[in-house]
């Protein structure tokens, strides 16, 4: 039998998932939205329909605003939220966004209790913790996409920085999914060759500061509306690498207990999804720089986790 993929918002990145979730085939799709965008979402799933001649895939795709039609769900992916508009910060989507997570979580644990859960709405940090928090599921069923997301901009900077093909970037970006993120570029190498030797410190710091506000300068370039197309694909990697069980080693928001030194909070840390979901995080021994800058990001999703008052 197929596998069934619930993504909850049909918006710019709910769309994009689901096309990329029928191209590699990862099972029947159903896309959820209010009442008031159910027909877009119910067009945008036809249009896929009709895309699979030319795209070589089977896949049901469907439009909906009833929870009932996700029962079942191997995976949900939850975009439902608003997206920044120039000049906001994710932390002013806080109050919004959590309401629309609190639907999202009573449909999710109702109807699809035993979905690996991967949640991208903003403020992240914020909003896969209280899905948590709302739904009870164990920690090795909630994760967040962001840290993926972060990686991806760090590694594509590099590429386009030096010169060299983005696929012999490898590396890793730790923390909260805002301007204090951390990447690592003492742990990042290029075809092997370790970030310091073959980049000069006033290109990492460059690198390390557009990287921390990629995300804002794509919403600047927009004027309405944030990051699709990097977002979706990142999401996807992390429910492939669940459903096909290929034990990729991933930044994710992940809930911490104990490592890093942090308890109860969802981080971005390099972690092991694999069938049974989170499988395992990763601690790296940080150097002295390194933990300060791990423990100023904690301090702000610290911050705004207390908002959610969960
Ligand atoms: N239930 C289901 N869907 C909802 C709900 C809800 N309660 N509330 C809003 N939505 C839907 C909207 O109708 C819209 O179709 O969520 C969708 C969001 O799509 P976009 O506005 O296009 O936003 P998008 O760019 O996809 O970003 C979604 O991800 O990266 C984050 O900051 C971003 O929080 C934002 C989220």
């Amino acid at each position: 039998m197929r596998k069934k993929i619930a993504l909850i918002g049909g918006g710019q990145i709910g769309q994009n998932l689901a096309m990329l979730a029928a191209m590699k085939e990862l099972g029947d799709i159903v896309v959820l939205d209010i009442p008031d965008y159910v027909n877009p979402v119910k067009g945008k799933a036809l249009d896929l329909m009709e895309m699979a001649p030319h795209g070589n895939y089977d896949a049901n795709i469907t439009g909906t605003s009833d929870y009932k039609d996700i029962e079942g769900a191997d995976v949900v992916i939850v975009t439902a939220g608003k997206p920044r508009v120039a000049g906001m910060t994710r932390e002013d989507l806080l109050a919004t966004n959590l309401q629309i997570i609190t639907d999202a979580a009573n449909g999710i644990k109702k109807y699809a209790p035993k979905a690996f859960c991967i949640i991208v709405t903003n403020p992240l940090d914020a909003m896969v913790y209280a899905f948590y928090k709302l739904t009870g599921f164990p920690r090795h069923q909630v994760v967040g996409m962001a840290g993926t997301l972060d990686t991806a901009r760090w590694r594509a900077f590099i590429s386009m920085e030096l010169g060299v093909s983005v696929t012999d970037v490898a590396g890793t970006v730790l923390g909260g999914h805002g301007p204090d993120m951390v990447p690592l570029p003492r742990l990042t190498t290029v075809g092997g060759v370790p970030l310091p030797e073959i980049a000069t410190k006033e290109q990492i710091d460059k690198l390390v500061l557009r990287t921390r506000e990629a995300g804002t300068e794509i919403v600047k370039l927009f004027g309405k509306g944030s990051a699709f197309f990097s977002p979706a694909w990142s999401a996807i990697i992390m429910a492939e690498s669940y459903l096909h069980d290929k034990r990729r080693v991933l930044a994710c928001a992940a809930l911490c207990e104990g490592e890093y030194g942090i308890k109860g909070l969802f981080l971005g840390v390099p972690a092991l999804i694999s069938a049974k979901g989170l499988e395992k995080i990763f601690e790296i021994k940080l150097n002295d720089e390194e933990k300060a800058l791990l423990q100023k990001t904690v301090e702000g999703v610290k911050k705004t986790v207390e908002e959610t008052k969960l």
